[in-house]
């Protein structure tokens, strides 16, 4: 039985381009997702932006547009970034759909009818660029945590939802689902605050109109996180429940608290898995728009191309850490890893089988190569350490030709087991470097897909390849 799996990032708020923070949540999403199909599973990949609340309305006012005019503006910026990093989605889902509205009222109503929403009134602190409720104790000298910016002090009359009633709920979830929330040194921090105790949460804004209406009061539109949350279900396509949904540590409470306690009282089945990875900073500062550190799209693509942006993401920092961006590191990557090691493995290979050919034999050098371990890796998603392997191969490949010797033997079937070996690295590596790999398995005349790495390379007419990533 073909295995499926679902797959979403977050979908990120339209109120500028998409930075490097981004382009590394998509890109993982890309990796779990071209890894299963490798596999031969079937993935559904849903992306996409959150498109309504008070933030998305104070950057469309700043540049004087209605925000629906702005937000229309900034989509093809997010398609167009995705198209360049070679991010295959299957879905992009905007909040403003209609389809996804449609669903949000009537998923409203239905929590209204429960009785898990009642009306009152907040008085507390709000930002805005988190687009998070906060009290007193979680400011930094009165100002947001993340975001490090004066925050405001809201009194408006809004809709609760009964947050405080699925605390055992969630605790018991998290207990019987130890997987829910990873990584695992991740998950003790939310048991320990929601076993603090959850106060219901506010829903919905009067204060201004961009969003969904209460289905049950027009002059309220709702939390723009209730609305968001919901995404993942609207853009299922049938695929419910998610196997994972990737989001970055900023988000996690969001994606472990407020949604599966909207799922329960709803009646919707839960996620199977939220990760949430670290955090790219600059000079140890979080990467945000909010707060002017960012590299766009284009600019991580033109440091060394995007097969080198996609690898040095996941190379450099494992997948749950934090790590701290810097060119010159990725261009040592580019010029050390990529180009002497892969690179060099394979020009040397394709010149030596045009000038010399190649002969059947068993390839005995593969045994290096130990994939039952990069499968577990992959489960794991410990990204950096299935490239360590795949690249402790390359180096392997090329000491072995080094003591071979084959331009002065002529041996004709150690040429076999290199080209051989390189299959295997060539499909391995597709989900991170997918550009670079299609054009190896291209020059050595194999198929993308796991069976293929068992199977002997059929041998076709092999000629010199060019240089595929040039040093910098
Ligand atoms: O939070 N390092 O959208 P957003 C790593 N709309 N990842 C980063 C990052 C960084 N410096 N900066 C951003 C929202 N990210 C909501 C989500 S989901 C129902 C609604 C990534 O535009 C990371 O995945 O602020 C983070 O969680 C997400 O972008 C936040 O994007
Ligand atoms: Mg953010």
């Amino acid at each position: 039985m073909t295995k499926k799996s679902y797959i979403t990032t977050p979908i990120y708020y339209p109120n500028d381009i998409p930075h490097i923070g981004h382009a590394y949540t998509t890109i993982a999403a890309d990796i779990l997702s071209r890894w299963n199909k490798i596999r031969g599973n079937k993935v559904w990949f849903l992306t996409g932006t959150d498109e309504h609340g008070k933030k998305i309305e104070i950057a469309a006012k700043k540049k004087g547009k209605n925000p629906k005019e702005f937000v229309d503006k900034l989509i093809p910026k997010f398609k167009d970034a995705w198209k360049k990093l070679n991010i295959d989605y299957d879905k992009f889902i905007r909040t403003t759909d209609k389809y996804h509205e449609k669903n949000v009222k009537k998923i409203l109503q239905k929590v209204y009818d429960k009785g898990d929403i009642y009306k009152g009134e907040y008085k507390g602190y709000y930002c805005t660029g988190c687009e998070a409720y906060y009290t007193k104790k979680d400011l930094i000298d009165n100002c947001c945590p993340i975001h490090k910016t004066k925050i405001e002090k809201l009194k408006e009359e809004s809709y609760f939802f009964r947050l405080s009633k699925y605390q055992k709920k969630l605790l018991d979830l998290y207990k019987k689902n130890p997987e829910f929330i990873s990584p695992k040194n991740k998950r003790q921090e939310i048991i320990n605050r929601v076993k603090e105790g959850l106060n219901d949460l506010s829903i919905s804004r009067s204060s201004f109109d961009w969003g969904i209406q209460l289905p049950f009061d027009k002059k309220h539109v709702t939390f723009v996180w209730f609305d968001a949350l919901f995404n993942y279900y609207s853009g299922a396509n049938g695929n419910w429940p998610a196997d994972i949904h990737l989001i970055g540590k900023d988000i996690l409470w969001f994606h472990t608290v407020y949604w599966p306690a909207f799922l329960f009282s709803v009646g919707i089945e839960l996620p199977k898995k939220v990760f949430a990875h670290g955090w790219w900073t600059f000079d140890k500062e979080k990467i945000s728009k909010s707060r002017g550190k960012v590299l766009n799209i284009d600019e991580l693509i033109s440091i060394a191309g995007v097969d080198s942006a996609r690898y040095f993401l996941f190379r450099a920092t494992p997948f749950g850490d934090d790590g701290d961006f810097s060119e010159k590191a990725l261009i040592d990557r580019h010029n050390n890893e990529l180009a002497d090691k892969l690179g060099n493995l394979i020009q040397r290979v394709s010149s030596l089988i045009e000038k010399k050919g190649i002969e059947k034999t068993k390839n005995k050098l593969l045994k290096k190569l130990n994939i039952k371990k990069i499968e577990e890796l992959f489960e794991n998603y410990e990204f950096d350490k299935v490239l360590n392997e795949i690249f402790s191969f390359i180096d392997i490949c090329n000491e072995y030709i080094q003591a071979k010797k084959p331009w002065e033997t002529n041996d004709k079937k150690v040429l076999y087991e290199l080209a051989d070996s390189i299959k295997s690295v060539g499909i391995l590596l597709w989900p991170f470097i997918p550009e670079t790999s299609e054009k190896i398995a291209k020059q050595f005349g194999f198929k993308i897909n796991f069976d293929e790495i068992e199977k002997p390379l059929k041998i076709i007419k092999i000629k010199k390849s060019d240089i595929l990533f040039r040093k910098i």
